[in-house]
């Protein structure tokens, strides 16, 4: 396949040229390249080719909870969304802490053959923070991390073994921050908007002290550690500060930190609700500068699907999680590059490559010999977005009427067309 006359994101610079694909790889970058007999050609002019997104934090809900998603409905939702290669989280029923759970969904994703699907083990069996998984046998089977997602590991000297049994089958642990205690029962955000709703708040503290305990462990074990959707300034501030002083700390955040604050909560639309919760504006302000300063090295999706039972219910009950697979890189560059806080290629940093290097994955850049993962965007391109034409079966978003820019047109895995635009 020769993708023509794109604009394409590579070495950090967006450059016009043509791409040609080979036996799954990337085989040539060059101006004016003329197909070969047979060869399929992809007019691409006006368009922009960037490398495949990578997202390391998706809940697939498969297996046992596909009235939310499923693997396949979450692998087309991805494709749409530009993703070629997702990671998930283990916090399935049974709980995706043995080699068995693992292969499953590495075969269940082979079957569906749309992007790559890389499962991530839990840190403890049954995800109940009692007794360390399997973690050899999930690693063999193909886990890419471990992480407790969904809540943190409350045994401090557990997580610390975790962190020495991860390193030695060369992973890390991704670290869901919050501390139970604290939190307490809270849905939202303490402050302002808690008050005015009456809903129960969550102090920043709670997601910030088991930020501050896992650099600890960090720092004192000599051995990384990855903090999942970081939302607070104060955590923020920790992970900077840590990472001055030399502790291998990365960090990510979601397109809902640096888009939404809790003033969204005020209407009780459950959709906002989100673990951990949507926070202020000087939070808002301080994701943006953290992913501006590369404190913030990734932006996920957290793809949470619920079924609309899980949210169709008073906002106390209902469950927390956004679905933003399909929202992702549009939300990314309508607030971050359109509004001249990150280049596309810092952008493409933050969705693609340093994901890639945190895990150690193939991809991420577009370079020959690469594997052909790319993805295809209208940058130019305004749209509505609209929940309801989802190919999640999660249409839980609270960004529905929103209008953003950017538009992705296609997704290549492998050097194969996954998803085209209208097809
Ligand atoms: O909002 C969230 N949803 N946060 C989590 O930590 C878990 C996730 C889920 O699994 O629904
Ligand atoms: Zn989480
Ligand atoms: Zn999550």
């Amino acid at each position: 396949m020769l993708i023509k006359n794109a604009e394409v994101c590579r070495n950090h610079k967006l450059e016009t040229c043509d791409v040609r694909l080979k036996d799954g790889r990337i085989a040539e970058i060059k101006k004016n390249l003329s197909p070969s007999e047979g060869e399929k050609v992809v007019e691409a002019k006006g368009l922009t080719l960037l490398p495949g997104f990578i997202d390391m934090h998706v809940h697939l809900r498969e297996p046992g909870f596909e009235h939310k998603e499923d693997i396949a409905s979450g692998c087309r939702a991805a494709v749409k969304g530009g993703f070629t290669q997702i990671c998930c989280m283990p916090n399935t029923n049974p709980v995706t802490d043995n080699k068995v759970v693992v292969s499953y969904i590495k075969n269940r994703a082979r079957e569906v053959n749309l992007c790559k699907v890389h499962p991530i083990g839990a840190i403890t069996k049954g995800q109940n923070g009692e007794e360390l998984s399997a973690i050899g046998g999930m690693k063999a089977a193909g886990a890419v991390a471990l992480s407790e997602d969904g809540k943190s590991v409350v045994n401090t000297k557990l997580m610390a073994n975790a962190m020495l049994y991860a390193s030695d089958f060369s992973m890390k642990c991704l670290c869901h921050c919050e501390d139970l205690s604290l939190v307490d029962g809270g849905v939202v955000n303490e402050g302002y908007y808690s008050t005015l709703t009456g809903l129960k708040g969550s102090v920043r503290a709670a997601e910030d002290i088991i930020i501050a305990r896992e650099i600890c462990l960090a720092e004192s074990l000599h051995l990384p550690v990855h903090i999942c959707h970081v939302s607070t300034y104060s955590g923020i501030q920790l992970i900077r500060e840590a990472k001055a002083r030399g502790v291998e700390v990365t960090a990510e955040t979601c397109p809902h930190y640096f888009t939404l604050t809790d003033a969204v909560i005020e209407h009780f639309d459950t959709n906002t609700k989100v673990n951990p919760p949507l926070r202020e504006e000087k939070d808002r302000l301080a994701v943006i500068e953290g992913l501006r300063d590369g404190t913030l090295d990734c932006i996920v999706t957290d793809h949470a699907p619920h079924h609309e039972d899980d949210k169709n219910v008073e906002y106390n009950l209902a469950a927390f999680g956004i679905s933003g697979l399909e929202t992702s890189f549009a939300l990314g560059y309508t607030q971050l590059v359109k509004s001249g806080i990150l280049s596309l290629p810092a952008l493409m940093e933050k969705m693609s490559e340093n994901p890639a290097r945190i895990l150690s994955l193939e991809g991420g850049k577009i370079e020959v010999g690469e594997r052909a993962d790319l993805t295809l965007v209208d940058l130019n391109e305004a749209w509505t977005i609209d929940p309801a034409k989802f190919l999640s079966k999660g249409k839980n978003s609270p960004f529905g009427g929103r209008n953003v820019f950017g538009k992705v047109k296609m997704t290549v895995v492998d050097g194969e067309i996954k998803y085209e635009e209208g097809k």
